[in-house]
C-alpha cells in the first residue's frame, strides 16, 4: 500500500514536527499571515532559489538580475497605481466584525465593487450573520522614514519586487552589456496586508517573489510570453513538480489587471484540490515605463538603431510567489509507503534541492567509529559544498526515518567493518537499496 496524495493538514503537521515551516511568534501565540522557515525549510528555500536564478537568471543570456531595495520613494508606487489602486475587496460581519475578502466569499474572480455587491446582496457570512457594503481596502503597509511621524516622512514597503526593476530600467540599459530585448530578474520580499491569509503559507502578509521584467519589442511580446511559459515548463519538470497537477489558465479580460492585454497563471492542485494560483506570466505592455516616464519626466524611450526610431519596449512580466513554490515541491514530493508493515513517509526530492544531501551515520558512538565518521563529514562538506548532516544518536532504523522525512537523497552509515575495508554502506532513500562503496570515493559519486 502506498499513497502520493496529502492532506493540507498532513503536511502542516509534517513541515512543524520536522522543521520547515513554523508559525512566525508562536512562543506569542502566533501573527496571523507570517511564517518563519526552520532548519530544513531555509535549506530548501535557498535551494530553490538557487535553480530559479541558476535556470532563468544565469543560464539565459538576455537576462541580468538586481537586488532592490524594499522601501523605495513613494513616489514609485504613487506611478505604478499601487497607492491609489491596490485593493482588494473588503466586506464585514455585521455582528462580530470579521472581515472577508468579497471575492471570495462571492467565488467570483473579480475586483468589480458593483458585480460583488449584487453577487452578495442576499448572502449571509460564514457564521450566519448579515453583512455590511463591500468596500475597497488598500493592501500597502505603511511606515515613516526618519524621526518625525507624519504625512511627509509616509513610505511603504514594497507590495511586489517589479517597482524596483522598473525603476532601474535605464540605469541596467547604461551599466550592462544589454539592449532590448533583455530581462532583469530579482528574489525578494514583498509585504501585503491581505484581509484573510490562509491554507498555511499559500496566502500570507510577508511573501517572497522570484520576478522577471523582461522588456521587448511591441511585436515580439507574444512570443516572449510563450518563450516563458515553455522555460517554466522545462524549469518545473527539472524541480520534480507533478507533472498531472500543473495547468495553465488563461485569464479573462475580467480578472486581468486593466493594463494587462495577456495574462496566463500557472495553477497547481494543491492537497489533490482545486488548482490555485503559484504563479504567472503577463503582457503588461508598456504601461509601466510610460507611467514612470511620465512621473519622474525621464525619457525611458529606447533608441532601436536600426530602424532608428524610438519606443517604449512592452514589458512581460513572469512572476512566482516563494512560498507556493516549496509547499507545491512539498506536495509533489509526498509519499506515503508500506514498508516490512510499517508505515514510511518519504519527502522525494530532487537530490538538487534537497535540504539535506547526505546522512553521516556511524552504527555506534564509540570513539573509533565516531573519529571516522566525523573526519567522512568534514572531508565531504568541504569538498562537495553541500548540506550535509551527522547523527549518531538513537536507532539506526529511527535516524532512516528521519532522514526519509525530511528527504534526504543519501545516508551513509558507517560501522566497525570500515575500520579494516575503508567501505561504508549507502542507501539510496527511494529504492532503499544499500551499496558498500569506498569512502575515498564518495565525494565522487555523491555529485548534485
Ligand atoms: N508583479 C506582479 C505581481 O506581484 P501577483 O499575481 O500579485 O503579481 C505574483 O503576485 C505572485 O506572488 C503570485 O503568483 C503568487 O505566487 C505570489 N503571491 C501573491 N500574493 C501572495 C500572498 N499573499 N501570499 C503568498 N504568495 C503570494
Amino acid at each position: 500500500m502506498s499513497r502520493t496524495e496529502v492532506t493540507q493538514e498532513t503536511l502542516v503537521s509534517l513541515a512543524k514536527r520536522r522543521g520547515f515551516v513554523f508559525q512566525a511568534s508562536e512562543l506569542y501565540g502566533g501573527i496571523a499571515g507570517f511564517w518563519d522557515y526552520g532548519p530544513y525549510g531555509v535549506e530548501l528555500m535557498n535551494n530553490l532559489k538557487a535553480s530559479w536564478w541558476q535556470f532563468f537568471v544565469r543560464e539565459q543570456p538576455d537576462v541580468v538580475g538586481v537586488d532592490g531595495a524594499i522601501i523605495q520613494s513613494p513616489k514609485l508606487w504613487k506611478a505604478s497605481g499601487h497607492i491609489d489602486g491596490f485593493n482588494d475587496p473588503l466586506v464585514e460581519d455585521l455582528v462580530t466584525r470579521k472581515r472577508y475578502r468579497a471575492d471570495h466569499l462571492a467565488g467570483a474572480d473579480t475586483n468589480d465593487i458593483d458585480k460583488l455587491s449584487g453577487l452578495l446582496k442576499d448572502k449571509k457570512s460564514p457564521d450566519g450573520n448579515p453583512l455590511g457594503p463591500v468596500r475597497t481596502f488598500n493592501m500597502m503597509f505603511k511606515t515613516f522614514v526618519g524621526a518625525l511621524e507624519d504625512e511627509d516622512s509616509v513610505a511603504y514597503l514594497r507590495p511586489e519586487t517589479a517597482g524596483a526593476i522598473f525603476a532601474n530600467y535605464k540605469n541596467v540599459l547604461d551599466t550592462a552589456r544589454v539592449k532590448v530585448p533583455f530581462g532583469i530578474g530579482q528574489i525578494g520580499k514583498a509585504f501585503r496586508k491581505e484581509i484573510s491569509p490562509r491554507d498555511f503559507i499559500f496566502r500570507v502578509r510577508e511573501l517572497e517573489q522570484l520576478e522577471i521584467e523582461y522588456f521587448t519589442q511591441p511585436e515580439q511580446a507574444a512570443e516572449t510570453l510563450e518563450r516563458f511559459k515553455k522555460l517554466y515548463d522545462e524549469w518545473f519538470a527539472q524541480l520534480g513538480l507533478d507533472q498531472n497537477k500543473l495547468s495553465w489558465r488563461q485569464l479573462s479580460e475580467d480578472e486581468r489587471a486593466h493594463y494587462s492585454v495577456e495574462n496566463w497563471d500557472i495553477e497547481y492542485k494543491y492537497f489533490g484540490e482545486k488548482p490555485k494560483e503559484l504563479g504567472g506570466i503577463a503582457n503588461r505592455t508598456d504601461y509601466d515605463l510610460s507611467h514612470h516616464a511620465e512621473a519622474s519626466g525621464r525619457d525611458l524611450r529606447y533608441f532601436d538603431a536600426e530602424k532608428g526610431e524610438h519606443f517604449l519596449p512592452y514589458v512581460i512580466e513572469p512572476t512566482l510567489g516563494a512560498g507556493r513554490l516549496l509547499l507545491a515541491v512539498m506536495d509533489s514530493a509526498f509519499a506515503e509507503e508500506e514498508v516490512n508493515g510499517e508505515t514510511r513517509i518519504v519527502l522525494k526530492f530532487k537530490p538538487e534541492i534537497a535540504p539535506v544531501k547526505v546522512a553521516i551515520l556511524p552504527l555506534s558512538k564509540k570513539l573509533e567509529l565516531s573519529s571516522v565518521s566525523r573526519k567522512l563529514y568534514t572531508d565531504l562538506v568541504q569538498r562537495a559544498g553541500y548540506n550535509i548532516e551527522y547523527d549518531e544518536t538513537q536507532s539506526i532504523g529511527k535516524r532512516y526515518r528521519r532522514q526519509d522525512e525530511i528527504g534526504t537523497p543519501y545516508c551513509v552509515t558507517v560501522d566497525f567493518e570500515t575500520l579494516n575495508d575503508g567501505c561504508v554502506t549507502v542507501r539510496e532513500r527511494d529504492s532503499m537499496k544499500q551499496e558498500r562503496v569506498k569512502m575515498k570515493e564518495l565525494a565522487s559519486k555523491l555529485i548534485f
